[in-house]
């Protein structure tokens, strides 16, 4: 509600001074904003204290304006917008949508990254940010946004794409903050280690890591291979469509124990994208110059989409423990709300000022 809504709803002085302050907590805490290749999240402070994450597929599906169509989506309750005279249903609905018939959906962004080459791309994301996002509670309201990190193994321009979305927020009226998708994870599930610790991010389009000493990054980097690489390679080698590829991966397969030749497709690639980045993780470490020294084992964190398949963890302890890491580990482990964690930690970081 802004405050001219308020004003307008003519309420007594007492709630005026319950809206006033909850408010004022708003402003002070700012929102956090997951802008992801597969997803959009944003995590909100609910007036209870408490976080809300509102997530979208960054998806959209373009329909001709006709008027068949204009029915169609009217029956099924579809909402959409009007764009360059093609009506465009976004977000989870246009995945839905596509599924119905049979269609793929259009993405925004790729491998972590605005397309760059697609015009629509800008406008469709920014209907599904402010779907997700809602206005500022005040005009120069914070928003911690996450980006990626410079691709180890791919020349992508972080920049462009930061300075394109600060853009996007300062015009919505917040007062726009980029950090680092992994330091999001480390702020959001590593607070009782002192925010010390590696926090990972398994995504769609790439994975990202962040070596953390007491919340300052002392190394950031990402591959760009993450879900949708998995999926390639799998619709690749079984002769099956990628959409196929992402069902049978996310219906279920447990990667210790494939059941049939497509899911033992799934969890070879899985098994190779995991000692992909631990072998790079391992040996960016080994070459930091500026790296802090821990006193005590540090935890490993992994967070993202692509962490939801079943025996993740255990596959990734395996793969851990063949390779030499440079300092000891204590616990690896999962985020618990893997989906929400990078939107959470944009929040913590909102709210203690990274
Ligand atoms: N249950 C599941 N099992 C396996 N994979 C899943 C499951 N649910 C979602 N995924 C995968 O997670 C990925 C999306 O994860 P996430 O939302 O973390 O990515 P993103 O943040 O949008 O992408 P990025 O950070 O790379 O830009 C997709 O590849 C999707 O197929
Ligand atoms: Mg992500």
């Amino acid at each position: 509600m802004t405050h001219d809504d308020f004003e307008g709803d003519k309420v007594d002085a007492s709630t005026e001074f319950c809206i006033e302050s909850s408010t004022e907590t708003s402003k002070l805490l700012g929102k956090g904003l997951d802008i992801g290749t597969a997803n959009i999240a944003a995590a909100i402070q609910t007036d209870d204290g408490g976080v809300a994450v509102s997530v979208e597929r960054n998806a959209f599906l373009d329909i001709k304006a006709d008027v068949y169509s204009k029915n169609m989506l009217t029956k099924l309750k579809v909402p959409y917008v009007v764009h360059n005279g093609n009506l465009v249903v976004l977000g989870q609905a246009a995945f839905e949508l596509a599924n119905i018939f049979s269609r793929e959906t259009r993405r925004p962004m790729c491998d972590g990254l605005i397309s760059p080459s697609d015009t629509d791309a800008l406008p469709m994301i920014k209907l599904i940010i402010q779907k997700c996002l809602g206005d500022p509670v005040e005009p120069g309201e914070n928003c911690y946004f996450s980006v990626p990190a410079e691709s180890l193994d791919a020349d992508n321009n972080v920049v462009y794409h930061q300075g394109l979305f600060e853009g996007l927020l300062r015009k919505m009226g917040y007062n726009a903050k980029a950090i680092n998708e992994a330091h999001a994870v480390v702020f959001s599930e590593l607070a009782d280690s002192d925010f010390t610790g590696i926090g990972l991010s398994f995504g769609g389009g790439m994975v990202n890591a962040c070596v953390s000493y007491k919340t300052i990054p002392a190394l950031s980097f990402s591959v760009a291979r993450g879900g949708d690489w998995i999926d390639k390679n799998v619709a690749q080698v079984l002769g099956i469509k990628r959409s196929k590829a992402t069902h049978i991966k996310e219906q279920g397969v447990d990667i210790r124990d494939p059941k049939n030749r497509e899911e033992e497709a799934v969890a070879i690639y899985y098994r190779n994208l995991i000692h992909y980045l631990m072998e790079n993780l391992a040996m960016r470490f080994a070459a930091g110059q500026d790296m802090p020294t821990f006193p005590d084992p540090i935890d490993i964190v992994c967070s993202g989409g692509t962490t939801m398949v079943k025996g993740f963890i255990e596959v990734f302890q395996d793969e851990f423990a063949k390779i030499d890491f440079p300092i000891p580990v204590r616990r690896i482990f999962r985020a618990e709300e893997a989906l929400n964690s990078v939107a959470k930690g944009c929040l913590v970081a909102a709210a203690i000022g990274e």
